[in-house]
C-alpha cells in the first residue's frame, strides 16, 4: 500500500496556482461523447480519476490525445456501450456515462455502482428520471441494461438536489425530443460548468445555478474548446493546510463566490482572508478558534468534500465544534485515525463533536477515502514528529501530486508508492 511520509512542524505558505477541478472535469469527459466532433479541454488536472475516465472513453472506442494540460477527445469512433463493474467501482462518476451513452447510442450497460467508501450511494433518482424519459431498464447479474429507442422530455422533480442525478439527467435530456424541466436541481458550481460546456456544444439549457433547469432537446451537438475551471476543493485543502500549520498563503485562480461557505468557516476559525481579482490570501491566526457548528449540505451550504479537511483543522482549535454530515452517512471514517494522532472527537450519529487539543502526535494512519486521506495529511503536517499516511491511491484520485504541491509550499511530504 502506498503511503505519504510527512514530517510535521513545517509551515505551509507562499503562492500557488490551483489546478483544474476534479468534480467539474469528470462529468464533462462523460459529456464529450454526446458529439461526434472533437472536444478539446484545457486546464485538465493530472489525477487518477481523469486517467480512469480516459480508460473508459478508450474502452468505448473513443480516441483520446493528451498534450500537456489539454485533452482532445474524438468520439466519432465509439463502438462499445458497456462499462464494466470494476470501472464503476473505481470511480463513482462513471455512472454518468449511462446518461451520455443513452443520449448518443440509445443503449447502455453499466455495472452496479454498489457500495462505496463514504457510504451507500444509490442511483434510484437517476433511474426513475430516466424511466420517465423513455428509458427501459433491466437489472441482471448486477448489470443495468438500458435501452432508449425514443427519448422524450419530461418534468422531473428530484426529491433531493443530487449532483450526480442532475448531471445525468442533463446529459440525457440535451438530445431528447422536446422540453425537460428538472425541479429541485442541484445548484453546485460544477453543474453551472457542465451547462456552460454543453451550451458551448450547442445545447439549449436555461437556469443553471437555480433550482429549476430547463432543457430544450436538440438533434445534434457540435465540438467545443473548453477550459476547466479551478478546483474549489483543492483550494480549500491548501487554505486549511496553511491554516493548520500557522502559515500565510496566496492562491491564484479559485473563484471566491463559489467558496463562500468554506471561507466563512475559516474566518470563524480566526483566519484573516483577503481577496483580489486573481485569487485569495489567507493569514493564519496565532491560535485557531472553534465554538461554532458546521453542517454539510447541498450548495450553497458547506460542502461535504470539505468536512474532513476542516475537521482536521479544528482538532487544534481552541473550543468545541459540532460538525454535522447531512449528505453521506459514512463520511466520518477519518475520525478514528485523527484520534489515533491525539485528536479528541466524539461521534453521535451524523454529528461529530471536535474538542480542540493542544497538539497532535505523528502516527501511522490509514486513509479510507479521498478527502479523508487529505485530511490525515493535513493533521500530519501539524503533528509533532513523523507520520505515515497509508492509502495514497485514494488521495491520488483527486489531488495532482499533493506531495509536490505541499513540498513547494514548505512542507516535508514524500510519496512512497510501495511499503519501503
Ligand atoms: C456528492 C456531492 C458533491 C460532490 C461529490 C463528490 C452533495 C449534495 N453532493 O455528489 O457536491 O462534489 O459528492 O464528492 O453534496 N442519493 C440518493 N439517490 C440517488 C442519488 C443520490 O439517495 O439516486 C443520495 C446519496 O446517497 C447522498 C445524497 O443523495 O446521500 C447526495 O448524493 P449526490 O449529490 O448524488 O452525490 P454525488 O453526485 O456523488
Amino acid at each position: 500500500m502506498g503511503y505519504y511520509l510527512v514530517e510535521g512542524g513545517h509551515t505551509i505558505g507562499g503562492e500557488f496556482v490551483v489546478r483544474g477541478s476534479k468534480n467539474a472535469i469528470l462529468p464533462i469527459l462523460a459529456a464529450s461523447i454526446l458529439t461526434q466532433d472533437e472536444v478539446v479541454l484545457d486546464n485538465c488536472p493530472d489525477i487518477a480519476d481523469v486517467k480512469t475516465s480516459i480508460e473508459i472513453l478508450q474502452q468505448l472506442g473513443c480516441v483520446v490525445k493528451q498534450e500537456g494540460r489539454s485533452l482532445m477527445i474524438d468520439s466519432s469512433t465509439i463502438v462499445q456501450t458497456c462499462i464494466p463493474e470494476y470501472m464503476v467501482c473505481k470511480m463513482r462518476s462513471s455512472v454518468l456515462y449511462l446518461g451520455a451513452l443513452l443520449a448518443r447510442m440509445h443503449h447502455a450497460e453499466i455495472g452496479h455502482p454498489g457500495g462505496c467508501e463514504i457510504g451507500r450511494r444509490p442511483i434510484d433518482l437517476h433511474l426513475r428520471a430516466f424511466e420517465k424519459m423513455g428509458v427501459h431498464i433491466k437489472e441482471e447479474d448486477h448489470i443495468f441494461c438500458c435501452d432508449a429507442p425514443v427519448l422524450l422530455g419530461y418534468h422531473i422533480y428530484l426529491e433531493y438536489p443530487s449532483v450526480g442525478a442532475t448531471e445525468n439527467i442533463l446529459l440525457l435530456s440535451v438530445r431528447a425530443e422536446g422540453t425537460t424541466v428538472i425541479h429541485n436541481a442541484a445548484r453546485e458550481p460544477e453543474i453551472i460548468t457542465l451547462v456552460r460546456f454543453l451550451r458551448a456544444c450547442g445545447a439549449e439549457i436555461y437556469g443553471e445555478g437555480t433550482p429549476t433547469l430547463m432543457i430544450e432537446g436538440v438533434r445534434r451537438l457540435h465540438g467545443a474548446y473548453f477550459t476547466i475551471p479551478f478546483d474549489r476543493i483543492e483550494a480549500g485543502t491548501l487554505l486549511c493546510a496553511s491554516a493548520i500549520t500557522g502559515g500565510n498563503i496566496y492562491l491564484y485562480g479559485p473563484e471566491r463566490q463559489y467558496m463562500e461557505s468554506t471561507l466563512e468557516v475559516l474566518k470563524q476559525a480566526g483566519c484573516l482572508l483577503r481577496y483580489d481579482e486573481e485569487g485569495i490570501y489567507l493569514q493564519s491566526p496565532k491560535q485557531l478558534l472553534s465554538d461554532f457548528s458546521v453542517a454539510t449540505g447541498p450548495y450553497p451550504a458547506f460542502p461535504t468534500d470539505m468536512q474532513p479537511l476542516v475537521m482536521s483543522l479544528l482538532t487544534l482549535a481552541k473550543g468545541t465544534c459540532i460538525m454535522s454530515e447531512t449528505v453521506f452517512e459514512a463520511r466520518f471514517r477519518h475520525v478514528e485515525q485523527l484520534c489515533h494522532m491525539g485528536a479528541n472527537i466524539q461521534i453521535h450519529g451524523r454529528n461529530a463533536a471536535v474538542f480542540g487539543v493542544e497538539r497532535l502526535l505523528g502516527a501511522d494512519v490509514v486513509a479510507e477515502d479521498l478527502r479523508g486521506g487529505a485530511a490525515l495529511i493535513l493533521a500530519a503536517l501539524a503533528a509533532e514528529g513523523k507520520s505515515k499516511v497509508f492509502g495514497s491511491r485514494y488521495v491520488e484520485r483527486g489531488y495532482e501530486n499533493i506531495e509536490d504541491a505541499l513540498a513547494c509550499l514548505g512542507g516535508r511530504v514524500h510519496l512512497y508508492k510501495k511499503d519501503e
